[in-house]
């Protein structure tokens, strides 16, 4: 799992619940320390592979990392969480993936959570996921667990090739736009505490320890620093607010809703 604002945190553990597993191995690569560890070799009977949508593809880094996987055949559900614009070839990308490290994808998932460039004054899917899209995780863990329990082998529920979705503006945004929309964020030295929560919450460790400075180039702009400040001394700057509002209200204004990907169980 990778989830440095922790809106796909929150719906794997929805999710892990539905399935009523007992014995749970979670591996947060949201922490460098643990990216950098070889995965290699899967133990578990079942793996939840899951991660946030970024310019509508994976986060590249974690993708190598599941090609790099020595699967076996063990069954993978993927979970792709996104910003209520558009998940694009995000679930596309993990399947490949699995493919790679011979996974094999029995169920998948999209659910919104709140965009990382939200906050009060330009709010992008707040609350996401709530109530509703949690409740719907746990829903689709049960119905995993069920499928999984009335099956030999996991090939037998292997999944349809996932769809994707790019509409045409999505595809002229290259990778570069939040660094052409926004800077690293900001600090207000008055109200910061200086009590190190976002260097630890950064996921590319950019934040200097002693300084408190922003490296830009190594920032990719996850705003996790601003959203686990506790002080509210991080501030999010954007570069292009006017553009921003006007992509945003156009592309996440309407509620999205889940979409579960789920095989046919044989024993119906
Ligand atoms: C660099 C970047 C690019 C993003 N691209 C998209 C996108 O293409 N579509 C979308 O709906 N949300 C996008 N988002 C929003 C995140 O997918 C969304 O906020 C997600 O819930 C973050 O997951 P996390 O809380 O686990 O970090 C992007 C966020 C960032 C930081
Ligand atoms: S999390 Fe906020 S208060 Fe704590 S060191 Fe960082 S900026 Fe300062
Ligand atoms: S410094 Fe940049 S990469 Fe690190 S947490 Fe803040 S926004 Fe994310």
């Amino acid at each position: 799992m990778y989830s440095p604002t922790g809106t796909t945190r929150k719906v794997v553990e929805a999710i892990i619940d539905g399935l009523e597993i007992q014995e749970v191995h979670l591996v947060d690569l949201t922490k460098p320390s643990v990216r950098e560890q070889i995965i290699g070799r899967i133990y578990e009977d079942l793996v939840i592979f899951a991660v946030p949508v970024y310019f509508n593809h994976a986060p590249r880094e974690v993708v190598d990392i599941l090609e790099g996987v020595e699967g076996e055949g063990k069954p993978v559900i993927l979970l792709a969480v996104y910003g209520n614009v558009g998940y694009g070839k995000v679930l596309w990308d993990l399947q490949e993936a699995s493919q790679e490290a011979s996974l094999i994808p029995v169920a998948a998932a999209t659910f919104v959570g709140e965009h990382s460039f939200s906050h009060p004054e330009f709010p992008i899917a707040p609350g996401r996921p709530d109530d509703e899209d949690l409740h719907i995780a746990r829903d689709f863990g049960g119905r995993v667990r069920n499928i999984m329990d009335g099956i030999e082998e996991p090939s037998l529920a292997s999944l349809d090739p996932l769809p994707w979705k790019m509409p045409f503006l999505s595809r002229m945004i290259p990778d570069s736009f939040a660094r052409y929309a926004t800077r690293e964020p900001r600090i207000d030295l008055e109200k910061c505490t200086r009590c190190g929560t976002c260097v630890k919450k950064c996921p590319v460790q950019a934040i200097d320890r002693s300084t408190l400075v922003i490296d830009g180039n190594s920032c990719t702009r996850c705003f996790a620093c601003v959203k686990y400040c506790p002080a509210t001394a991080r501030i999010i700057a954007f570069k292009r607010p006017r553009l921003l509002r006007w992509f945003f209200s156009k592309h996440a204004s309407r509620r999205r809703s889940a979409r579960l990907f789920l095989p046919k169980n044989p024993s119906e």
